[in-house]
């Protein structure tokens, strides 16, 4: 599908995309509402969304510094369009631009989000660690890493 991908410069932007993930899990289910959505988002985080017809199909976010980088932070799809190809066409875009700077590309999933991990699998990321407990008790983090072939 032709999604349009484009950088988030505006408030208003980062809002629709804070709301998109607060209403899901698997923010909801970590207890991460709004607001904590909201800052996620901020600078110095790249955010990009994606359109269809104009519409809002969803969001990523990348912490682009740090030892870690890149570090997708958020990857989010608006709920009437999951499954429609565009986490997957997010997460390609962020393939293109940053693999173009670095080797690696860092991702987390909860241990309870069986459907991304599903995605990342298929998209080559793999298992780097497991930060037990880590933002909830009960549910882990998986650090997920994909590197660039050489
Ligand atoms: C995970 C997510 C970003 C994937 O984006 P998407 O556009 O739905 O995914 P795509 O259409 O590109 O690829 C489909 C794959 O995504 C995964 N997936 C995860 N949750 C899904 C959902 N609710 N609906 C459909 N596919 C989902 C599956 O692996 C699916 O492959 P399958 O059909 O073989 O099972 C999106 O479903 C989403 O926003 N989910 C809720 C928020 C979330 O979990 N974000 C990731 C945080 S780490």
């Amino acid at each position: 599908m032709g999604f349009e991908i484009t950088r988030v410069r505006t408030a208003a932007g980062l809002r629709a995309c804070a709301r998109c993930m607060a209403a899901s899990d698997p923010w909801l289910r970590l207890g991460r509402g709004y607001a904590a959505c909201l800052k996620s988002l901020a600078a110095p985080r790249e955010v990009y969304a994606a359109r269809l017809d104009g519409a809002f199909a969803g969001c990523i976010a990348v912490q682009p510094y740090g030892v870690l980088n890149c570090y997708v932070q958020t990857v989010c799809a608006a709920p009437e369009f999951r499954g429609r190809g565009v986490g997957t066409a997010l997460l390609a875009f962020v393939e293109k631009r940053f693999f173009a700077k670095g080797p690696n590309i860092f991702i987390c999933v909860s241990s309870f989000n069986k459907g991304a991990q599903r995605l990342y699998r298929r998209l080559g990321y793999e298992r780097a660690g497991t930060l037990k407990d880590f933002i909830v008790k009960g549910s882990d983090e998986y650090l997920l890493r994909k590197t660039r072939r050489q």
